[in-house]
């Protein structure tokens, strides 16, 4: 079972470029790639899972 308070690894590839991060399970996507990666293409808007804003496209 993952404990949300604690970290957990992942590695992903963003734009070609594979990344290793620890990273809280409760983190949106959309903050992990602006927060960690300094990458603000995606926009946020509603945090609700509404709009659509922070759509990424996952493996193409
Ligand atoms: S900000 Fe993600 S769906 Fe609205």
């Amino acid at each position: 079972m993952i404990d949300p308070n604690e970290a957990i690894p992942i590695q992903l590839t963003v734009n070609g470029q594979v990344r290793r991060v620890n990273v809280d399970p409760r983190t949106l996507l959309v903050h992990l790639v602006h927060e960690q990666f300094g990458l603000t293409g995606a926009n946020i808007g509603c945090l609700n899972g509404y709009c659509g804003t922070c759509t990424m496209l996952v493996d193409g």
